[in-house]
């Protein structure tokens, strides 16, 4: 992940202490074993942020941000991990050794380098013209388009003058190669002596990736025209299908929440109303890209898209990529504006805040466009809709909100609910088993995390638990990707008989997101007596194992060796662990 030897990141880590470094940022207060302050990442009244000086990692119960000291200085400086190395180096005074590259990966590096470079010299330029008299359309359109003065700056909007070399021309002023300027996208050769710019007369709105980077731009027509928008084509800095608009300043309200839109006039509208919150997808389809950046930043997301029927497409289209990475979706629909943004412009940021206060479940929005497809005044039509929305409810794993959806169909469509339910029944029948042992791993979702969580806390604990345990238990049985992620590198880091503590672990934990949920592993540290460890070893492996065959048998539920899968779960229940095994 980075450049620099191990020793070298050794070095800066122990020689910046997490709690010093943290208290130059928060006033710490010392709490039993932790020292304790406001989070500096969420807003916050009683302190909820802890420091760990033993484990030196810090950790927030309110927003769940946490990690290492080089992790703070990344989230809080909003630096790369290379330059929070550089940063904390710096702190000490300790001279990073020149940093050894392959020949391509050097020539690689320095061409994004000079891209980044290019882009920000493109963007000020841009900045410039509109702050000049040539940019008095583009002034204009934004005033009539009410973006405030403020805002343009903070999006770091600008105007691509009429001149179609103009650009091309300040590029090579600043000294940059053809080549270079080329590969940037942001101007063509057009014949042996001719470079035209990709972008004339248009407004330029400036991309940028989570570090702060600019990496390409979108340029809209002022007025009316074709085509409206132009945008950066696909470059070695700029990959559209994982970078959204916005997502630099969205991160920093550290919400948790995010809301998806289509235009970036109307994130910047949204942003404007006093929303910081708010993403665009960069005028491509939404991907699974997008989703598990988005997944990184958020738990819940409301898709806002607007009131026509491309807008419900995308909806559509959205829901299962963002289902798939685990994020909570609802769904909103501009209703009496074309927009957010006109939305905004019409009825102002209050009556914006209640529209986003009334978004719904992606199932309620699916069950209204389902609707929508059938005639409910016929009763054939009437059935066919029911057993769709059977359907659609076999996606819920709550029964209560199968009820509370249900109630609200029943409402909207006058269908009694018994009909739907009947429909469901018959649905159900044939996978009742299978859903059984859905429902009851389910409702121990919480149990079996704490059980991976504990086995964890042992196992890295001391070594002779590490002995036992790693005979009886594979990290696959964890059946989590994150838990099986962690033990594996437990597993690996004592195998090499490397130091195994919170440190060592988290330095093999590449995304802030994954090195926060590890260290919530710790804050709640059990202690363990001799006596003790034993039993809980012995009853937190087998409800693991539990849960890890349920899991097997339901997805092989008609596979013809289930017996052999069953027998293993009950030998399983049967498995006693002594810790003179090891
Ligand atoms: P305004 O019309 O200025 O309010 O723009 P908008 O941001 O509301 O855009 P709109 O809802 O029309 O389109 C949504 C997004 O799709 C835009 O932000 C662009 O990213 C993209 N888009 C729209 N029109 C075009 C186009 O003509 N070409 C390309 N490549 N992308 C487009
Ligand atoms: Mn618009």
């Amino acid at each position: 992940m980075s450049y620099y030897p191990s020793e070298v990141i050794d070095d800066i880590r122990s020689g910046n202490d997490i709690v010093d470094v943290i208290g130059e940022y928060v006033t710490l207060k010392r709490s039993g074993s932790s020292y304790v302050g406001l989070c500096p990442f969420h807003n916050e009244k009683t302190p909820s942020f802890h420091v760990n000086r033993e484990g030196q990692f810090y950790h927030c119960f309110g927003c769940g941000a946490g990690g290492n000291v080089i992790g703070f200085i990344m989230e809080h400086e909003n630096l790369s991990f290379g330059d929070a190395i550089k940063y904390l180096a710096d702190r000490i005074n300790y001279t990073l050794p020149e940093v050894a590259f392959t020949k391509d990966a050097r020539q690689k590096r320095e061409l994004k380098q000079k891209l980044y470079d290019i882009h920000k010299i493109a963007a000020r330029f841009y900045y410039d013209c509109l702050m000049s008299d040539e940019g008095k359309n583009a002034v204009e359109y934004l005033d009539k388009r009410e973006v405030s003065i403020g805002i343009r700056r903070k999006f770091g909007l600008g105007y691509a003058p009429i001149s179609r070399g103009a650009l091309y021309s300040k590029l090579k002023e600043a000294g940059f190669d053809d080549d270079s300027i080329v590969k940037s996208g942001l101007a063509y050769k057009r014949d042996a002596n001719t470079f035209y710019d990709k972008f004339f007369n248009r407004l330029m709105f400036p991309i940028i990736d989570v570090y702060g980077n600019i990496i390409g731009f979108g340029g809209r027509i002022l007025g009316d025209g074709q085509p409206k928008y132009l945008n950066s084509p696909e470059t070695d800095i700029f990959n559209k299908s994982k970078n959204l608009y916005n997502l630099n300043l969205a991160k920093q309200a550290h919400k948790r929440e995010l809301i998806l839109v289509e235009g970036y006039m109307d994130a910047i509208a949204i942003y404007q109303a006093g929303f910081k919150n708010v993403v665009a997808s960069l005028g491509t389809a939404f991907n699974e890209n997008h989703s598990k950046v988005m997944k990184a930043y958020a738990d819940s997301v409301i898709l806002l898209f607007d009131s026509d029927e491309a807008g419900v497409k995308a909806v559509m289209r959205a829901i299962p990529v963002l289902k798939a990475a685990g994020l909570k979706i609802k769904v909103l629909q501009v209703t009496n504006a074309k927009d957010p943004d006109e939305f905004i412009k019409k009825f102002g940021a209050a009556a914006f805040g209640e529209l986003l206060n009334s978004a719904k479940s992606h199932i309620l929005f699916r069950a209204e466009q389902l609707q929508k497809q059938y005639n409910l005044d016929n009763l054939e039509e009437k059935i066919e809709f029911s057993k769709d929305i059977a359907k659609l409810m076999s996606e819920v794993d709550s029964s209560i909100e199968v009820d509370a959806y249900l109630r609200e169909v029943s409402r909207l469509t006058q269908i009694d609910i018994s009909a739907i339910r009947s429909e469901i029944n018959k649905l159900s029948n044939g996978v009742q088993d299978i859903k059984a042992v859905a429902s009851r791993r389910n409702t121990n979702k919480k149990g079996i995390d704490g059980a991976r969580e504990d086995i964890i806390n042992i196992v890295m604990a001391n070594r002779r638990y590490y002995d036992i345990i790693s005979r009886y238990l594979l990290p696959e049985e964890l059946l989590d990707p994150f838990y099986i992620k962690i033990l594996k590198i437990i597993y690996k880091l004592y195998e090499a008989d490397k130091t195994v503590n919170t440190q060592s672990v988290l330095d093999c934990i590449e995304t802030p997101e994954e090195q926060s949920k590890f260290t919530a592993i710790f804050v709640k540290r059990i202690k363990f007596n001799e006596n003790e460890i034993i039993k809980a070893i012995n009853d937190i492996v087998r409800s693991i194992k539990n849960a890890y065959y349920d899991k097997i048998i339901s997805d092989n539920y008609t596979n013809p060796n289930i017996s052999q899968l069953i027998e293993s779960k009950r030998k399983a229940n049967n498995l006693y662990i002594s810790l003179s095994d090891g």
